[in-house]
């Protein structure tokens, strides 16, 4: 939600920013604008709509050259997506220039006292008010090194909600200062140069050097001073400095002509890289960080797995492998309905936050309820150095590299790979899965690089099947045990792409009242167990059998060599054999490639659909 860009250097800031700007466009693309600090004065330009209109319009009406710059792409909340919402806000007297991501929640008040002074607003935004507070506050403040700092501390202390404000002033040619609050920030590191990013890939083509930001943190960039951190009393604090390991390339297209489906074919990789070093020398399940003793992880007698979105569709599949290696009750939760249902929490309580951006606020809210509680919380995370993992007691990684697309892929099977490796870290450390049993499942999961890489081999005819439904007006998936999340995810990605109505179902639900919406022709995606799963495979031949006897065109995911279901499908879309707990990570495949292809054959774009962000910062 909202990607934010600063930049304090020697270089022009104004290809600086842009730069970052593409590579954050993802996570807000309803306007975009940056602000330039140069002569004394700061000058801006933004425009609704992709970065593209902005550029166009930089290019008929140039801003001046400048070595400190801000830039902003947003997702509204506030106000609509028009020109004059767009960031960045000046405050009355164009002294500063302000970006910001989250939402000032007493900003009504603020906006009040404001206008009470004469000031007219401008926009309906929420983050003007912070435009002109800080103008105030700097002031007010004493003159001298640290002013622009001193002022947006005071203005922080002011503010409810969650925020990450950049800012720069007309007085201070070489500074920026920031604050964030359950927003994301990061600051890159370079040679005579800083930057300001929401996420680290919009500095990465500059630089890999990085420090984390803090709850509750103002940063000051200057060319002269350097970085200074303190939090919003003022106190000095050395924030934590990592290398970024993965480069400019990896967030590039990579002659693909969607992030997306680049981030399908990277799966296997990421697969692997999620795997990698995670036995220790006694065949030991290695965690990436645990801040919790195997008594506290003995004593857990019961699980949550708390997500959003896709993350929350791999918590349902976690369910089945956690509670089948480790007989401990697991519960899982979307992290925006948690903490309001005040769910019975204690010190014994584990929950499993999981969260591809770790910054998604309603999975943030919920791990802050679950820690408030006493519960001990796990994170698994993809991003490096984010909040998710920075606030919980335990951390495991995936290392599936920088996800660019809306729509999570490469995300969604590594969370499930890691969900099912903390099933098997816990199956160990109580002592009820030997260290061989565990080998054999992580031997398992070490073959579904391969299996993947087999599915994806195969998509040719998908793409094709794709194509033939691309005029489809609602779509219905079914699945039994570990397949019904699969066929929620499948449901999720045709929603989310191809803006097609589409719903997923527990197979065997469906004669309980959804099976009425299906008539002659009505798509209908069925995802099969394996064979070897008896009862539970011949019950789903049923569902195809009970569907197709009322019209429907019947798409059938099935391993390799399972005749049974050849007699009901219309399409089959053949996946390698694998067991049942882990076949979620290649029966997914295929529905990825599906919602890609009718996506892009609707003429839409793949990579950032409509209404959506990538990483969504409010609640
Ligand atoms: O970054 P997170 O994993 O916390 O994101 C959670 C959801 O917002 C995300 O999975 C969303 O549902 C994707 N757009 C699905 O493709």
């Amino acid at each position: 939600m909202c990607g934010i860009v600063g930049y304090v250097g020697p270089r022009d800031a104004l290809g600086v920013v842009l730069d970052g700007l593409r590579r954050l466009e993802y996570r807000g693309y309803d306007s975009a604008g940056v602000a330039v600090l140069s002569d004394g004065a700061l000058h801006c330009s933004k425009k609704a709509g992709k970065l593209a209109n902005l550029e166009k319009q930089l290019a008929e009406e140039p801003v001046p050259a400048g070595t400190v710059g801000i830039g902003h792409t947003r997702w509204a909340t506030h106000g609509g997506p028009t020109d004059r919402n767009a960031h960045p806000h000046a405050s009355a007297d164009g002294s500063v220039a302000v970006i910001h991501n989250g939402i000032i929640e007493n900003f009504a008040v603020l906006r009040a006292e404001c206008e009470a002074t004469g000031i007219e607003f401008r926009s309906e935004t929420d983050t003007e008010v912070a435009a002109h507070l800080l103008a105030a506050a700097y002031d007010q403040a004493p003159a001298g090194p640290g002013r622009l700092a001193e002022a947006m501390r005071a203005v922080c202390r002011r503010l409810q909600g969650a925020f990450t404000l950049v800012a720069s002033h007309a007085a201070e040619p070489d500074t920026l200062v920031a604050a964030r609050r359950s927003s994301p920030l990061v600051v890159g590191v370079g040679d005579g140069e800083y930057f300001l990013g929401s996420d680290v890939a919009a500095f990465i083509a500059h630089t890999r050097e990085a420090r984390e930001l803090g709850q509750d943190q103002v940063v000051e960039i200057d060319r002269q001073r350097g970085l200074t951190v303190t939090d919003f009393s003022g106190a000095a604090v050395e924030p934590k400095a990592y290398t970024v390991d993965w480069d400019a390339a990896a967030a590039e297209k990579g002659g693909y002509p969607w992030f997306m489906l680049k981030e399908i074919a990277e799966q296997p990789q990421a697969i692997a890289d999620t795997l990698l070093g995670r036995l220790g020398a006694q065949g030991e399940l290695v965690l990436d960080e645990v801040r919790l003793s195997d008594q506290e992880l003995r004593d857990i007698d019961k699980v949550f797995v708390v997500a959003c979105g896709t993350a929350y569709h791999a918590g349902l599949i976690a369910k089945y492998a956690i509670e089948h290696w480790t007989r401990i009750p697991v519960e899982v939760e979307l992290a925006s309905e948690f903490r309001y249902r005040d769910p019975v929490l204690d010190r014994s309580t584990l929950v499993v936050v999981v969260s591809q951006s770790g910054e998604t606020m309603d999975t943030l809210m919920a791990l802050r309820h679950a820690k408030d509680q006493k519960a001990r919380v796990l994170a698994i995370c993809n991003a490096n150095g984010s909040t998710i993992p920075r606030e919980s007691d335990a951390v495991l990684y995936t290392h599936a590299g920088p996800e660019v697309a809306v729509a999570s892929t490469k995300g969604f099977l590594t969370q499930l790979v890691a969900c099912y490796l903390v099933g098997l870290f816990l199956a160990q450390v109580r002592g009820i899965k030997y260290e061989d049993e565990v080998a054999s499942v992580v031997a398992d999961l070490r073959r579904l690089p391969d299996a993947v890489t087999t599915v994806l081999e195969q998509m040719e005819p998908v793409r094709e099947l794709a194509r033939s439904l691309a005029e489809a007006d609602r779509m219905l998936f079914l699945g039994r045990h570990v397949s019904f999340p699969v066929a929620l995810e499948g449901a999720l990605k045709l929603k989310e792409l191809a803006y097609i109505h589409a719903e997923g179902f527990a197979a065997g639900e469906l004669k309980h009242g959804p099976i009425a919406v299906i008539d002659e022709g009505t798509p209908v995606v069925v995802v099969v167990p394996p064979r070897a799963r008896d009862l539970l495979h011949g019950k789903v031949v049923s569902n195809i059998q009970e569907v197709r006897a009322r019209g429907a065109r019947t798409v059938v995911i099935a391993e390799e060599g399972d005749e049974d279901v050849v007699p009901y499908a219309d399409h089959v879309i053949r996946v390698p054999r694998t067991p049942t707990l882990l076949a979620p990570v290649v029966t997914t495949v295929p529905l990825q490639v599906l919602a890609c292809e009718i996506a892009d054959t609707r003429g839409l774009d793949v990579d950032q659909p409509r209404n959506l962000a990538k990483s969504v910062t409010v609640e």
